[in-house]
């Protein structure tokens, strides 16, 4: 069995545009690349037929990769062959569940307390920092660290290079997933390039350590060297800033008083999680993801063409609906659903809760932030707040 079958190599190479259209929540998006589905039963029904709407385009670059920045990329020796989020083959599942055993439910639940406290070393520092200066940027202070180093402890990882870590990542979100002219993506591609051999020192020293770790677990599970950079490209990012933008947009939304929660109720713990939730089925982080269609299939009542990709929002299509299920299509859903959910909540509600704890009379300052607006991620740029 192959685990590198399928669109192994560096993405980008097949995407022809990435600009578009008003059926999507992010205006330019252009209408034509992507069939946008945002009928939840609709985003469900193509997340269960996995063998119909295969998740291999889940990495490919928006924007294609120019040749300077490919040239850069493979002198980083970058490539992302499928081994999870991208994986259309029956060696995902044996691959998951190495994974998922670093993020069981008992896993999860016993490290509230480190989040707590993690979350209480940054806002402490916050509180210092508005003190000293009289304004604070919240998605620095309080959002961007504590999910970074929470994932790396999980794994077995050292947690350091953090601030580097939260700079590549952003970087690469918008190379894979924004639309930077050449410069830019120049720029981008070398960032990408050095996260790249960074992770692979890493990768190598976790396979060689006498300690559990994802790496070490995975290679014993037959993993290549090349796998599991590929694995930790997408983890590192994916497991630590998607929740920092989650609380980003938390903390803009009970701050400009368009959340359910106050400020106030934010410091309990209903509250915060009241709070994050709301922003899970209003506006999360990741607020679309793809597929594209295996064969020629039928949804709908129309027979899609092979190779027909397809956008499936994921969130804000539940008007006035308080149920639960509400955002559960946040993290998908079927065989490929975010391994981080429940992580990514807990640490969203611990984290909102205790700024708002430690901060209980701040309101928004300076102009509205600029968003960061990609494809499949968003959130507020910062958060600036100042004594009420
Ligand atoms: C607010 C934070 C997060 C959001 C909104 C989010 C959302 C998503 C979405 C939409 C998918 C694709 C699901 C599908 O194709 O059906 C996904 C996959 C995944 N997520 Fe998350 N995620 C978040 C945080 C995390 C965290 C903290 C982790 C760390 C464990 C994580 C690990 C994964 C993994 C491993 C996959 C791929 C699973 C697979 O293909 O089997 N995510 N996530």
């Amino acid at each position: 069995m192959s685990r590198t079958a399928g669109a192994t190599g560096t993405p980008g190479a097949t995407r022809t545009s990435g600009e578009s259209g008003t059926a999507s929540p992010n205006p330019s998006i252009a209408a034509g690349t992507y069939r946008v589905l945002r009928d939840p039963a609709t985003v469900r029904e193509v997340l269960h037929r996995p063998d119909d709407f295969s998740p291999a385009n889940a990495l490919t670059a928006v924007t294609p990769l120019s040749s300077a920045s490919l040239r850069v990329l493979r002198a980083a020796g970058f490539a992302l062959p499928p081994v999870l989020a991208s994986n259309a083959t029956p060696a995902h599942a044996g691959i998951r569940r190495v994974v998922a055993g670093f993020f069981t439910p008992a896993t999860v639940a016993g490290i509230e307390p480190r989040i707590r406290a993690l979350a209480r070393a940054a806002t402490g520092a916050a509180a210092g920092e508005l003190r000293t200066n009289g304004t604070v940027d919240l998605v620095r202070a309080v959002a961007g660290e504590p999910p970074a180093m929470m994932m790396l402890e999980m794994l077995g990882l050292p947690a350091r290079d953090v601030p580097q870590l939260k700079a590549w990542s952003r970087d690469s979100l918008e190379l894979f997933w924004g639309w930077p002219d050449e410069d830019r993506q120049l720029h981008l591609a070398r960032s990408a390039g050095d996260f790249y051999r960074w992770l692979r020192d890493l990768v190598r020293a976790a396979v060689a350590a006498p300690e559990r770790n994802l790496f070490r677990s995975l290679a014993e599970h037959g993993l290549s060297t090349p796998e599991l950079c590929s694995m930790g490209y997408f983890l590192l990012i994916a497991g630590q800033e998607t929740t920092s933008q989650l609380i980003g947009t938390t903390l803009y939304r009970l701050l400009d008083g368009t959340s359910a929660s106050s400020w106030h109720e934010a410091a309990t713990s209903t509250g915060a999680t009241a709070a994050v939730r709301g922003v899970l089925a209003g506006e999360s982080s990741v607020p679309t993801w793809r597929r594209v269609t295996a064969n020629p299939t039928w949804l709908d009542g129309e027979l899609l063409p092979a190779g027909a990709e397809i956008l499936l929002e994921l969130t804000g299509n539940h008007d006035d609906d308080a149920r639960p299920t509400a955002y559960s299509l946040a993290f998908g859903s079927g065989i490929h659903r975010c391994l981080g959910a429940k992580l990514a909540e807990l640490e969203a509600a611990v984290v909102v809760q205790e700024t708002a704890a430690a901060l209980p009379a701040v309101a928004l300052s300076g102009a509205a932030p600029a968003w960061t607006r990609l494809l499949s991620f968003q959130s507020p740029r910062a958060v600036l707040v100042s004594p009420r």
